[in-house]
């Protein structure tokens, strides 16, 4: 660990326009610097940096931040690689907070490195039996050219052959002095007690080295030559100290330059689909090596683009398992494509059938987004069915719920309005179910542990499903305040006070003044952790907007205001769909204003419930309390319908 002092005096030396300037020719402009940005191919110049503000903003790609996060972008490095970068550049002493070094961790790390390197030796092993021995050639080598493969790709991905012999790679390894001990846990050699000279795990198979982010091989797998082998196609290694399968995805060390420049991440199941892409020049490929993805996988990708586009040959039987890895992409606050191969295709006869630029204009034209593709496939076994239909857009309103920011949320919502025909009203309010329903999963885990009865159980239905939607309401209108803050913070508005004076405020300035006259208490953790960084901001007469966040440490601020920074592709073309236009100062005033209300009124409806229910346990028990929530609850309500008046809504029209 980096001490705290450290990361300060880093943050404290480095100059943005310097480190920036080393990957991008800055002009002056102003106080500022342009550039043309290193994220997108451009001709005008729209990437930004501010030498007195210290941050950096690219106004193509959307994204912006400190010089730290610059090398995280374009170095792909994690927040501690960058801060040593940059420490050794500016020839700053990393001071480490030594706690976490006892005698045990040494130990760890040295059988780590042990791991590192028998792998390291196994692969050179079993390429060089590949290249160089006969059998590997004649039986290894031949199968990789029946299937078509070039040397050079064959070199790129170290592909290799196990040989037949039992303890071929054990007796080698034995002899250059690597222990029993450590073969057995890399899980390449067994000793049974009948065979003490050792067996290995991989024998008469081509082998596919499993690399890490950064180019280790963490462990292999094997595949066998023969199809009508009644054994497993493919054999891998189990989890051992270096190799946790769920951290891992297949080709994304070799891929994950493409990934970045590409700014998308194309998502197949196989070994052999990430190969023959690469080997017809579509290098921004990763596998998920045949099961649903985890939110570790899902985080690799992120450090690269938060662009995915799922692959699949149409007649695969996994299609329906695909919907979990969906879901967990939306919750990682990803944008997902997903494309069907025609006719028993899969990438790699597809790729291998076509020219690259077909296949990349086909992948382009033929991806859908999540909602059509889900449509597809669950409408094409139920035709006419109502009620089926009905369940079908259910499932399609359950992914929509997993999307984290609340602008795409509504985006996506409208989308399978106009798609099905049905009003926007009744997907809220089944948006509402769902999110309950998520929220009664985690809400009855929660009881059960800390063995409280659980409270929903013994509701009337109906009134279960009000509860929730006050809830909801409240929520999605907190969070949209709070991406409105973080996007559109520093943007000033003209507002007339009560004796019609002039003014200039800044959205996060009205926008507090809201939530503080309300007194307001926030249903979520995470926005209330950024408020409360905002007001500290204020007092050192700062103002904290966006890009401020990203330098934060706290992960669930960091991971949030990315997700509100970053613009969804659905609403690039703002005026056409009337949110939040950035360049249109009138209609973010507009916006924030209609906003505040909208979430007083929710507020209201939140408090009315509260004191409803405070009202149910004064009733025989405390006549004055009693009566006072009465009158509370009446004031509530005068209140709401003056702000349903100023809304402009109709006495109808339902919230
Ligand atoms: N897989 C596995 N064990 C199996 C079968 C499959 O681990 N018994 C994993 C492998 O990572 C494999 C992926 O699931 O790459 C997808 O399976 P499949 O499409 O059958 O594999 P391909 O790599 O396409 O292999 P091939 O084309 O050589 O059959
Ligand atoms: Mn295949």
């Amino acid at each position: 660990m980096i001490s705290k002092q450290t990361i300060d005096k880093i943050f404290s030396t480095i100059r943005v326009e310097e480190i920036v300037g080393e990957y991008v020719q800055l002009k002056r402009a102003g106080s500022n610097y342009k550039g043309l940005s290193p994220f997108h191919d451009e001709k005008t110049p729209s990437f930004v940096v501010s030498a007195s503000k210290q941050i950096w903003k690219d106004f193509s790609t959307g994204k912006g931040g400190t010089a730290i996060s610059f090398l995280m972008e374009i170095e792909n490095f994690t927040y501690p690689e960058a801060l040593r970068h940059a420490a050794k550049k500016y020839g700053i002493e990393i001071e480490e907070d030594q706690k976490d070094f006892s005698e045990e961790a040494k130990n760890a790390q040295s059988e780590r490195d042990l791991l590192y390197k028998i792998h390291e030796i196994a692969n050179d092993f079993y390429q060089n039996f590949l290249w160089e021995v006969e059998e590997g050639k004649a039986i290894g080598l031949s199968y990789f050219k029946e299937r078509e493969l070039r040397d050079d790709i064959i070199r790129k991905f170290q592909l290799g052959y196990s040989p037949e012999k039992k303890n071929a790679f054990t007796e080698f390894a034995l002899e250059k002095g690597y222990s029993k001990e450590i073969l057995e846990k890399s899980g390449l050699s067994i000793f049974p007690e009948n065979s003490p000279a050792g067996i290995d795990r991989f024998r008469e198979r081509v082998i596919f080295p499993i690399h890490s982010f950064s180019g280790r091989v963490l462990g292999f797998g094997a595949r066998i030559l023969k199809n009508n082998v009644k054994t497993a196609k493919y054999l891998n290694s189990p989890e051992t100290e270096i190799y946790h399968k769920s951290n891992v995805l297949y080709g994304l060390n070799q891929s994950k330059q493409a990934i970045s420049r590409k700014n998308v991440c194309l998502l197949v199941e196989g070994y052999m689909d990430v190969i023959s892409l690469h080997m017809s020049g579509i290098e921004n490929v990763v596998a998920s090596s045949g099961t649903s993805l985890t939110t570790e996988q899902i985080k690799l990708i992120k450090r690269l683009t938060e662009n995915v586009t799922i692959l699949f040959d149409g007649d695969n039987a996994g299609i329906k398992a695909s919907f979990r890895s969906i879901d967990m992409l939306l919750t990682e606050g990803m944008n997902i494509r997903v494309m069907l191969f025609p006719d028993g295709d899969d990438p790699d006869s597809f790729a291998r059938k076509h020219p690259q630029e077909y296949v990349e204009k086909f992948i382009e034209n033929e991806a859908m987004d999540f909602i059509d593709f889900k449509a597809e496939i669950l409408f094409r076994e139920i035709g006419d069915d109502p009620i089926k239909r009905a369940e079908a857009i259910r499932d399609i309103v359950k992914s929509v719920s997993f999307v984290q920011n609340a602008l795409k949320r509504e985006v996506y919502l409208k989308q399978v309005s106009t798609k099905f025909g049905l009003s926007e009203q009744s997907l809220f309010n089944e948006l509402d179910v769902q999110k309950q329903i998520t929220q009664n999963q985690t809400q009855h885990i929660q009881q059960r542990e800390t063995h409280k009865p659980a409270k929903l159980e013994v509701v009337p239905k109906q009134s279960e499903l009000e509860i929730d939607s006050v809830q909801f309401n409240i929520l999605h209108q907190e969070n949209k305040l709070i991406d409105t803050m973080l996007m559109f913070g520093d943007m000033v508005l003209q507002r007339k006070n009560d004796a019609h004076e002039q003014y200039e405020v800044t959205v996060i300035e009205e926008i507090l003044h809201h939530f503080e006259e309300e007194g307001y208490e926030f249903q979520i953790e995470t926005n209330k952790k950024i408020i409360q960084n905002i007001k500290e901001g204020i007092e050192h007469d700062e103002l904290r907007a966006g890009n401020f966040f990203i330098t934060l440490m706290d992960e669930d601020i960091t991971s949030k205001v990315a997700d509100a920074l970053m613009i969804p592709d659905e609403l690039s073309d703002w005026s056409t769909r009337n949110i939040f236009p950035p360049n249109l100062g009138d209609h973010i005033a507009d916006e924030v204003e209609a906003n505040i209300l909208i979430h007083k009124y929710y507020y209201i409806h939140f408090l009315i419930k509260k004191v409803t229910a405070e009202l149910e346990e004064y009733r025989d028990t405390d006549t004055e309390k009693y009566f006072e929530s009465i009158k509370k609850i009446m004031m509530l309500n005068q209140f709401s319908i003056k702000l349903v008046d100023k809304l402009g809504w109709s006495p109808i029209t339902k919230i």
